[in-house]
């Protein structure tokens, strides 16, 4: 697996995703879709759409305001509850994630001699037993280092807190106790600027769902089960935003709260939901292999909460959090009912009784699913060049379905008029339908190669058989690199079977 470097500077060098207000010095935790980026994730978001609202009797679409009343972040336990311990390094002015900051005891035969700490990291094992025999060294100890065990800075006792080296600067007394922070962004609303003009930033889509529940209920005749859905941007003040736009401050989500019968199997309703995520994983180009599933134990489930299973994928930084599948019984709409003084109740008609639903909640994020897709369709492999050696290349294997264009059409010279008029006239159709890229200029074989690196599945060559013969294109297979000859008839029907899936 390569590291996380390479599908960084792919994307900066083709124009996928830039460092947000670069020019500047970027913004940590801030990120730019640039042209191909753009398209991507737009691919990604519409696959998800179809798949999950048109293409569903049971769900519908919403689209809610970033900015809700405040008291929505009350009743939903955010702003009581929605933090990461911080700690501060007073020296460095350096802030890290306490449950992300790691210590250990040094001691050798039993005498203990000092402290040291990493950041999490997949090789901070080792990282602290080097600097415990650094330690060592440096106080001169004779003996046998005792095993180092790491723990979390919020297992930390107070006693320990000034013996604990900062990795900023590796010295102890500058570390600060835990303390929670609150990881939603405020602004004000209206003129005023103090606390009862207070609002938030939105920092999971989720809640504008259930806010809406009862005007959905009330207008558009969806009996449960049933599903809302919605993408749309989230926003989280993250301590140490990290790992590309795996964790950033500014992302987009995909969530659906979907509303079943307090009387319903929910146990077989919860495994379907995992199972059709999955699948529609796999139908966006990421391999079933690469998926697993991650059952939060019943002792670190949220006390409303009935079950979650995570569905993981093998990022570059190891196998992390893709997607959350949450039963969250009807925490929210009892509090939203409660907070609101609105009754939001659902008549059961068969059974002829009131109840709040309860929900089961599929929490996606769309940076996270773009940087799979990435991950997932990088490879590099060997093909002939046009003198028939091998060459190497980098190609983007996505699927039609989300690949930024997903086709490039090519006149085989520039300079024979017939040849580039009938190129640009299947540039013109095609272009009607899908997103397609024209290049004139180049070797056949070099733009072949910068299609390859963009992920352009199809690659279509107008060459003089097309005008001298039969109006048949050359159709190259982006992963095979085989040609096949289609009639521009064909064409259309032909890349729609594979692009509209
Ligand atoms: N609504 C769940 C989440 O944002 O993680």
């Amino acid at each position: 697996m390569f590291d996380m470097s390479v599908i960084e500077g792919l994307c900066k060098r083709r124009g996928f995703v830039f460092r947000s207000s670069e020019i500047y010095g970027g913004f940590n935790g801030f990120f730019d879709f640039g042209p191909l980026g753009v398209e991507l994730k737009n691919n990604i978001k519409s696959a998800w759409w179809k798949d999950f609202v048109h293409r569903r009797e049971d769900i519908v679409g919403l689209d809610a305001s970033i900015i809700m009343h405040p008291d929505i972040w009350k009743a939903s336990g955010h702003v009581a509850g929605f933090s990461d311990p911080m700690v501060d390094c007073k020296e460095s002015k350096m802030r890290f994630r306490a449950d992300q900051l790691y210590f250990a005891k040094v001691s050798v035969e039993g005498e203990v001699i000092g402290y040291v700490s990493v950041l999490e990291d997949a090789d901070m094992q080792a990282q602290a037993e080097k600097k415990a025999l650094d330690l060592k060294r440096h106080l001169a100890k004779q003996g046998q280092l005792d095993k180092i065990e790491l723990f979390d800075y919020t297992h930390a006792r107070p006693d320990e807190y000034a013996l604990i080296p900062s990795p900023a600067t590796g010295k102890p007394g500058s570390l600060t106790p835990p303390r929670d922070f609150n990881l939603m962004f405020q602004t004000y609303v209206g003129a005023l600027r103090d606390e009862t003009a207070v609002a938030y930033l939105r920092p999971e889509t989720a809640q504008g769902i259930f806010a809406d529940y009862k005007n959905i209920l009330d207008t558009s005749r969806v009996k449960l089960p049933f599903g809302i859905a919605q993408i749309g941007k989230a926003f989280r003040n993250e301590i140490t935003p990290r790992n590309f736009i795996f964790r950033s401050r500014e992302f987009e989500q995909m969530e659906i709260e979907y509303f079943i019968s307090p009387y319903e199997d929910w146990k077989s309703l919860h495994r379907k939901w995992i199972d059709d995520c999955k699948k529609w994983f796999v139908s966006i180009g990421l391999p079933a292999d690469s998926l697993s599933e991650d059952v939060h134990p019943q002792e670190k489930l949220a006390h409303y909460a009935k079950a979650c299973t995570d569905i993981t994928f093998k990022f570059p930084h190891g196998l992390q959090e893709l997607q959350g599948i949450a039963v969250r019984g009807n925490f929210d709409l009892t509090q939203h009912q409660n907070a609101s003084g609105k009754n939001l109740e659902y008549f059961d008609e068969e059974r002829k009784e009131k109840y709040l639903p309860h929900v089961i909640e599929p929490s996606l994020g769309v940076d996270r699913t773009f940087l799979a897709v990435l991950t997932a369709a990088y490879c590099e492999d060997e093909v002939p060049s046009e003198k028939g050696t091998p060459e190497k290349r980098t190609l983007l294997k996505f699927s039609p379905r989300v690949a930024p264009y997903k086709a490039a059409v090519f006149p085989l010279v520039k300079n024979k008029p017939e040849i580039v008029e009938k190129a640009r006239a299947v540039y013109e159709k095609l272009q009607r339908r899908w997103n397609v890229f024209y290049d004139a200029s180049g070797a056949i074989g070099r733009r072949y190669r910068r299609q390859d690196e963009i992920g352009t599945p199809f690659g279509i060559t107008i060459d003089f058989d097309t005008v001298e013969k039969d109006g048949s294109v050359t159709l190259r297979d982006r992963d095979t690199t085989k040609q096949e000859r289609v009639s521009v008839d064909e064409l259309v029907s032909y890349l729609s079977e594979k692009i509209d899936v």
